[in-house]
C-alpha cells in the first residue's frame, strides 16, 4: 500500500496515558473547545468506546452520536469520514462508543493476515478528511492496544496528562513503549508534554516527585509543562452532566441570576453551575496556551534542523 501524506497530520496530537480516569477526555475536549474559540479548525476524534467525549461536548444528550460507527467504518473500508460538523465554533467530531470495537476485530484479523500496515488505517482516513484541519486531537482509552497503536500511527505529537500516583507511573511505562513501538511506521512521533492534572498547584513536593518519576521513565529532558490542572470535582461533574465546558459554565456563573437573587425569590429552582468553573477554566486555558508555545517552538526548532540537513 502507498506512503501516508501526513501533510494534514503534522498538528495531530494525540492525548494519551496508559490509564483511565487521569482527564485525557476532559483535557481534549478543553482544548478543542479553546482552540476553536481562538479561530483555530479543530477535529476531535474520540477514540474510546465509552464516548466520553459526547458528553462533555453535549451531543450524545443531543442524540447526535453514531457511537463510532463513522470513524469505524470509515476505517474498515478506507473511506473519507464523515464528521459530526459544528459542535463548537471550528470544532468538528468524529465520535466514538461501541462501534469501535468491531474494528479492533477487523483490524486483528488484518493483521493475523500479516498485514503489517493495519495500524495505518486511522493516519489514512485522517489523511483524507473532507476539508483540512489546523488540529487533529485524538482522545485516547486506555486499554485497547489495537486503538492505541492506530493513535500513534497517526499523531506527530503526544500530549500526557498525569496524576501523581503508583497507577499513573505504570501508565507512564506503557505510553513510553507505544511510543518507541510506532516509530517503525511513523518515525515522526515525538512527546510534546506532560502535565500535571487534577492537584493542587503550590505542590512543589508533588512536582518534585512527579519530575523525577517522568524523567525516569521518559528520559532527561521530558518536557513537564509549568501549568497544572487542579482538582476542581463540582464543575468536572457539571461539564459532564451539563455538556457544557468549562469556559461555558463559567460565562453562566457570571450572567446567570446571583446567589442572592436565587435566595430571595424563595423558588429552589434548579442549581447554577459550580462558581468554581472559572478557576478550572482559567487552568485549561494556561494548559492551551504553554502547549501552543511549545508546539510552535518545537515547529521552529524541527525546521531549523531540516535546513542544516539540507
Ligand atoms: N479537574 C478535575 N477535577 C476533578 N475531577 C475531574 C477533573 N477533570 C475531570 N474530572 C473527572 O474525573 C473523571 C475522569 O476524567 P476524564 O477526563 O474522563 O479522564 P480519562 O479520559 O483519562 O478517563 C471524570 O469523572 C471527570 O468528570
Ligand atoms: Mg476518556
Amino acid at each position: 500500500m502507498s506512503a501516508v501524506d501526513r501533510s494534514r497530520l503534522v498538528r495531530c496530537i494525540a492525548i494519551t496515558n496508559g490509564k483511565g480516569g487521569v482527564g485525557k477526555t476532559t483535557t481534549t475536549t478543553h482544548l478543542a473547545g479553546l482552540l476553536g474559540l481562538a479561530g483555530m479548525r479543530v477535529l476531535v476524534v474520540d477514540l474510546d468506546p465509552q464516548g466520553n467525549v459526547g458528553e462533555d461536548l453535549g451531543y450524545n444528550a443531543a442524540g447526535l452520536s453514531d457511537d463510532g460507527r463513522a470513524l469505524a467504518r470509515a476505517m474498515m473500508d478506507d473511506e473519507p469520514p464523515t464528521v459530526l460538523e459544528g459542535v463548537r465554533e471550528n470544532v468538528d467530531v468524529l465520535p466514538g462508543g461501541e462501534r469501535l470495537d468491531e474494528l479492533v476485530a477487523v483490524l486483528d484479523a488484518r493483521r493475523r493476515k500479516g498485514d503489517t500496515e493495519a495500524p495505518l488505517a486511522l493516519a489514512r482516513v485522517l489523511a483524507a478528511t473532507p476539508e483540512p484541519y489546523d488540529f487533529v486531537l485524538l482522545d485516547c482509552p486506555p486499554g485497547e492496544p489495537q486503538i492505541q497503536e492506530l493513535a500513534m500511527a497517526a499523531a506527530r505529537w503526544v500530549v500526557i496528562p498525569y496524576k501523581s500516583d503508583e497507577s499513573s507511573r505504570k501508565g507512564l511505562n506503557r505510553v513510553a513503549t507505544r511510543i518507541q513501538a510506532a516509530w517503525a511506521l511513523n518515525p515522526d512521533l515525538e512527546l510534546l508534554g506532560v502535565f500535571l492534572y487534577g492537584t493542587s498547584k503550590g505542590a512543589t513536593q508533588i512536582r518534585a516527585r512527579a519530575r523525577a518519576a517522568i524523567q525516569a521513565v521518559l528520559g532527561e529532558n521530558a518536557p513537564l509543562l509549568n501549568t497544572v490542572i487542579r482538582h476542581l470535582e463540582a464543575p468536572a461533574v457539571d461539564i459532564r452532566d451539563r455538556g457544557q465546558l468549562a469556559h461555558e459554565l463559567e460565562r453562566d456563573v457570571e450572567t446567570g441570576p446571583a446567589w442572592y437573587e436565587r435566595l430571595r425569590s424563595g423558588v429552589p429552582g434548579p442549581r447554577g453551575p459550580a462558581t468554581t468553573a472559572g478557576s478550572l477554566a482559567g487552568d485549561f486555558r494556561d494548559l492551551a496556551q504553554e502547549l501552543f508555545a511549545l508546539l510552535v517552538a518545537r515547529e521552529e526548532e524541527a525546521e531549523a534542523e531540516e535546513a542544516t540537513a539540507r
